[in-house]
């Protein structure tokens, strides 16, 4: 598919998407020859700002992302892209002066990418005035909308937000990111299962012994207390990206990579997840929130005391499952997944633990180390594939250890691109093979509902972890005594 030149259009181009992620990674598109001639960036934001200070704005928001890379003739060409249109969104005169302007000829490109990075409960009301002014009109251009998580607070308001704005919008219209799909190695999952054919008849109930996907942040809820308390971990994170990446990994091999068969196989995976009754919750889900404690030496706060955040607060900032994919390819397999903020360490990993061999051959000898085999993958910091094997040390006993194949992601000299590098350019090219179709969040927050209800009415207590540490202590999720948490890429010997 090819990229068309089109107009960007950003509603919240001020807030701090935008800053960290927007702005730097259509610079970098820019900058890579990717943005098609004739792009147009045109942000919209309530501050009286005007175009100069427009630049010198995203001339800062680039340098701080970019340090090094920063190169001064790729940002003159990148500024003639940029416009700043002053706008609220919550007067309707702002969209028809929008209109006006999208609509003088030859200034901007008649496809038209709407993104709003905006709170998702002014979603509604910006797409009907978009429409009211007929910006979603197509007879001159494609007209698209990236809208960011999360979509809805729960399934009941998630249905509600999608019945609002299929008045205005077809599907083939919207475009809804996890940003978890654009990230590099998160796509390589799905290169390392189906374009080799070493473990895909391994990758099944018979041989693998349980499944855990980890996300952990150091960070706490940086200055974002206000959605921060009424999301939770939960919401946040497990709902969306952990329950994509799940899906990815679990996936029949799709009939193409196409976005609609890619799409209906991760689907099938969210139906098919053993849904978790109210009054097994416990059995099932567990939720901690963090108290005073050093992260990387220092002394940070506890949630409680974070800015905005209720002394009454039980929201979670640690949130762990259990999952089970009822199929013929995962019946009994437990699916384990964990995130948390201010935790010992940033990671994402996804790790597969394989059964023991059938008959435990060493078991009356020297042997030490009988670790199962893992296959880790390391989505970031650390983009990695390996494999851990049992292997004979080396001298006249029989002691074993355990041996890391390495399959590397990345050579130091290639450079990281940014997740949302890929997902803006695929909007430009028509490509949603990596963006959420309404099914796959609406059965994305079924398999969650239950468990939001049942603590959103056990508001008396919530168990708490000391910041920078592994979270609270939650064993109880694990099927058996031999399964715990890995938090290591690197062998762990039991
Ligand atoms: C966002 C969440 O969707 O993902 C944040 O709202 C979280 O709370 C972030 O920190 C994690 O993304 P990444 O790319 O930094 O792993």
């Amino acid at each position: 598919m090819n990229a068309e030149a089109c107009t960007y259009v950003i509603f919240g181009a001020t807030g701090n998407l935008s800053r960290i992620k927007l702005m730097p990674a259509l610079y970098h598109l820019d900058a890579a020859n990717h943005l098609p001639k004739g792009t147009r960036i045109l942000a919209i934001g309530r501050r009286p700002w005007d175009q100069n200070k427009w630049l010198s704005e995203v001339r800062d928001m680039i340098i701080a992302k970019s340090k090094d890379d920063f190169d001064d003739a790729v940002f003159k060409r990148f500024a003639e892209r940029l416009y700043y249109h002053q706008g609220d969104i919550g007067q309707p005169e702002s969209y028809q002066s929008l209109a006006e302007v999208l609509n003088v000829k030859n200034s901007f490109p008649r496809n038209i990418a709407f993104y709003l990075s905006i709170s998702p409960a002014d979603f509604g009301i910006v797409m009907e005035r978009l429409s009211d002014n007929h910006l979603f009109d197509e007879e001159e251009g494609w007209r698209r909308v990236i809208i960011e998580k999360p979509f809805g607070y729960d399934l009941d308001s998630a249905r509600a937000l999608q019945k609002r704005i299929s008045h205005y919008l077809t599907e083939e219209q919207i475009y809804r990111i996890d940003h978890y799909l654009g990230k590099g190695m998160v796509q390589n999952v799905l290169v390392f299962r189906f374009a080799n054919v070493m473990l895909e008849p391994l990758w099944n109930r018979n041989y693998i012994d349980h499944i855990q996907i980890t996300h952990s942040e150091e960070l706490g809820i940086e200055g974002r207390g206000d959605y921060y308390n009424s999301a939770g971990a939960l919401r946040d994170m497990l709902q969306s990206h952990l329950l994509q990446l799940l899906t990815l990994v679990t996936m029949e091999p799709p009939a193409s990579m196409e976005a609609e068969s890619l799409r209906d196989e991760k689907v099938k995976v969210l139906k098919s997840i053993r849904p978790i009754p109210k009054e097994a919750v416990h059995g099932h889900a567990f939720r901690g929130q963090y108290s005073p404690g050093h992260v990387k030496g220092d002394k940070v706060n506890g949630y409680l005391q974070e800015d905005n955040i209720p002394a009454n607060s039980v929201t979670e900032t640690y949130a762990s499952m259990k999952l089970y994919i009822d199929n013929w390819r995962w019946r009994g397999v437990p699916m384990y997944l964990r995130t948390g903020k201010r935790m010992a360490k940033a990671q994402s990993t996804i790790s597969i633990c394989f059964r023991h061999p059938p008959l435990q051959f060493f078991r009356d000898t020297n042997v030490q180390c009988m670790s199962q085999n893992w296959v880790l993958l390391g989505i970031q910091p650390e983009e990695c594939i390996r494999i851990e094997m049992t292997v004979k040390e080396p001298g006249l006993e029989m002691k074993t250890r355990t041996s890391s194949l390495d399959a590397s992601f990345r050579n130091q000299d290639e450079k990281a691109i940014d997740a949302y590098e890929d997902l803006l350019l695929d909007v430009l090219k028509g490509d949603r093979s990596l963006f959420l179709r309404f099914d796959e969040v609406e059965y994305a927050w079924r398999i969650v509902d239950p468990i939001l209800q049942t603590w959103a009415i056990e508001r008396d207590y919530i168990a708490t972890y000391p910041a920078g540490s592994w979270g609270p202590e939650d064993s109880r999720l694990f099927e058996k005594s031999s399964q715990s948490w890995r938090s290591s890429l690197t062998p762990e010997c039991k």
